[in-house]
């Protein structure tokens, strides 16, 4: 009895706090809008950055693909026994031509790839290093990882070089991790000077484009293509389940990574492989998207003119991408301003520690390139009150 009483009173304590959190309500989802407690509100919280996911044409053609030829719905094994469908080998092919690195894997999430590349990889006589506001999934992994860690203050790469100077010899392997496009800040890395700290300290360098895959670069590879930065990190991991509408996630990297992975990455030995149905699907985004070169332009300028509306009025809105927070600081301010706009027709999520720092509440505005101004012109004035 006493454990549930523990729970029961952690529980309330979250509630107290404004951090206790409970499932939308969500009934519909139709393009742009979408349907939560029983209201109609355009939807600036989704992950979906090129509208991919709401692409009826897309999802009808391959619907009638499905009727022609039935891809399953389980692989009901693991990749290593009998789940390792055939699509898996041309989804990683299409991602090493894509990228011209030697190889690519597929994991079930990008969950998974993070919570198991650096405990595959590293072993106590290692070090990782890792950006201050790097994902729970990162944070997660290196929790898991024999390895200890240190996290830099974040973007400070001064900060970052003085931790590997002070590694001095001490360590067999250094291995810097960060994310591209900050999840909660939408800012960015500075990928050159990344590159040039791992290569002067013999560093392996792990960057993590989720947010930032089919939004940056030509081809929609992320901010490593956009800085032409490719060939020089050792890991780039991206996510089907954002800007490619679909789930799964990917790495690409060299042939000997990619073998020692599929032999001790055990995020990626034990668990069911995805199902074809999934894959087949992710084929066609991933192909979809490289060719939206258009609609990556439009989403940049939208995002740059409602930062420079929000700025104008004296918000808070750090970044400089198609993520685009205002930060209230307190968790209260940050419902608050939540349920304004959602009373205006607005669905924005309040974010609340712990997903970001102490007093760093905020709400997230995630713009999609389906969005067009008018569709979002009154949201300053609403955040101005
Ligand atoms: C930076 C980052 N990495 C990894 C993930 C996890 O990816 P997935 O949703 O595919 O598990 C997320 C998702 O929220 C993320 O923001």
């Amino acid at each position: 009895m006493q454990f549930y009483e523990r729970l029961s009173h952690e529980l309330d304590e979250l509630k107290s706090l404004d951090r206790y959190r409970s499932l939308p309500d969500i009934t519909a989802r139709n393009g742009k809008d979408i349907e939560v407690d029983g209201k109609v509100l355009l939807n600036l919280s989704s992950n979906d950055y090129l509208g991919l996911g709401d692409d009826r044409q897309m999802l009808d053609e391959y619907v009638d693909q499905l009727r022609m030829t039935p891809h399953a719905m389980t692989s009901s094994s693991s990749r290593l026994l009998t789940g390792n469908h055939p699509f898996y080998d041309q989804l990683e092919k299409a991602l090493t031509s894509l990228y011209g690195r030697e190889a690519a894997m597929v994991f079930n999430s990008g969950y998974h790839a993070n919570i198991g590349i650096l405990p595959a990889l590293s072993n106590r006589h290692d070090l990782v290093l890792s950006d201050k506001l790097n994902h729970a999934s990162i944070i997660d992994g290196m929790k898991i990882a024999e390895a200890p860690y240190q996290r830099y203050r974040h973007k400070d790469y001064d900060h970052l070089e003085e931790l590997l100077v002070g590694a001095g010899e001490m360590y067999r392997q250094i291995f810097i991790v960060t994310e591209s496009v900050f999840s909660m800040d939408g800012d960015l890395a500075d990928l050159a000077r990344l590159v040039r700290l791992k290569e002067k300290y013999g560093a392996l360098l792990i960057v993590d484009e989720a947010h930032a895959v089919g939004v940056y670069g030509e081809r929609g590879l992320g901010l490593c293509e956009a800085t032409g930065t490719v060939d020089q990190i050792d890991i780039i991991t991206g996510t089907f389940g954002k800007a490619l509408a679909s789930t799964g996630a990917y790495a690409v990297m060299n042939f000997l990574l990619r073998e020692y992975l599929l032999n001790t990455m055990r995020s990626f030995i034990f668990t069911t492989a995805l199902p074809p149905v999934i894959l087949g699907w992710s084929m066609l985004t991933l192909e979809r998207q490289a060719s939206m070169n258009l609609q990556r332009k439009s989403l940049l300028q939208l995002s740059a003119k409602l930062r420079s509306e929000l700025l104008g009025r004296g918000f808070e809105v750090p970044g400089e991408s198609h993520i685009v927070p205002v930060i209230t600081g307190s968790n209260s301010l940050a419902i608050d301003l939540a349920s304004r706009l959602k009373d205006a027709g607005f669905l924005c999520m309040p974010v609340r520690p712990p997903t970001v720092p102490e007093k760093g509440a905020r709400i997230r505005i995630s713009l999609r390139s389906t969005l067009e101004w008018k569709d979002i012109m009154r949201v300053p004035e609403i955040i101005g009150g």
